[in-house]
């Protein structure tokens, strides 16, 4: 069944210049992309969406590298969409990910991973983080032609 993920590039994919990359990776998978906003997260809005990592030793780096710089925060629809997305990533630690994903193809740090895209196995993380990033207006309701 079809269902919308949240996915973001990260300020490392973005100060790389690696945006298209990442939307071309998800568009060639066939998922549509009904979302997209150029933005700069705030404290605030790190600590909400980080909100599950307060207290871990890397919670405060984790802020301080994700509104570090601009972030392409997105949502993207189809079948299966979140665990598709997750497979696309690869694994969290870049290092460890496999090539032919886009960290394995494109980063080499656990922290520094490119991309965000909501856990498939925390139910709900999907609407969730969908609605702390876009208002309803912001979303687009198309389908490819084919
Ligand atoms: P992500 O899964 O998108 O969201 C949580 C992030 O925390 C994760 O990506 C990593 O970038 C980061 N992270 C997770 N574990 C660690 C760790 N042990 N040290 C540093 N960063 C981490």
């Amino acid at each position: 069944h079809d269902e919308r993920t949240f996915v973001m590039a990260k300020p490392d994919a973005v100060q790389r210049g690696l945006i298209g990359e990442i939307v071309s990776r998800l568009e060639g998978k066939g998922l549509t992309m009904v979302g997209g906003k150029f933005m700069q997260i705030d404290e605030e809005l790190a600590h909400e969406h980080y909100a599950e990592h307060e207290g871990k030793p890397f919670f405060e780096g984790l802020v301080e590298f994700i509104t570090s710089g601009p972030v392409f925060a997105m949502v993207w629809e189809g079948a299966d969409a979140t665990r598709q997305v997750r497979r696309l990533m690869g694994e969290t630690d870049a290092q460890e990910a496999a090539p032919g994903t886009i960290r394995g193809d494109l980063g080499n740090d656990l922290g520094h991973n490119l991309i965000h895209g909501s856990d498939h196995e925390d139910e709900g993380a999907n609407e969730r983080e969908i609605e702390l990033f876009f208002d309803d207006s912001e979303l687009v309701d198309w389908e490819h032609d084919t």
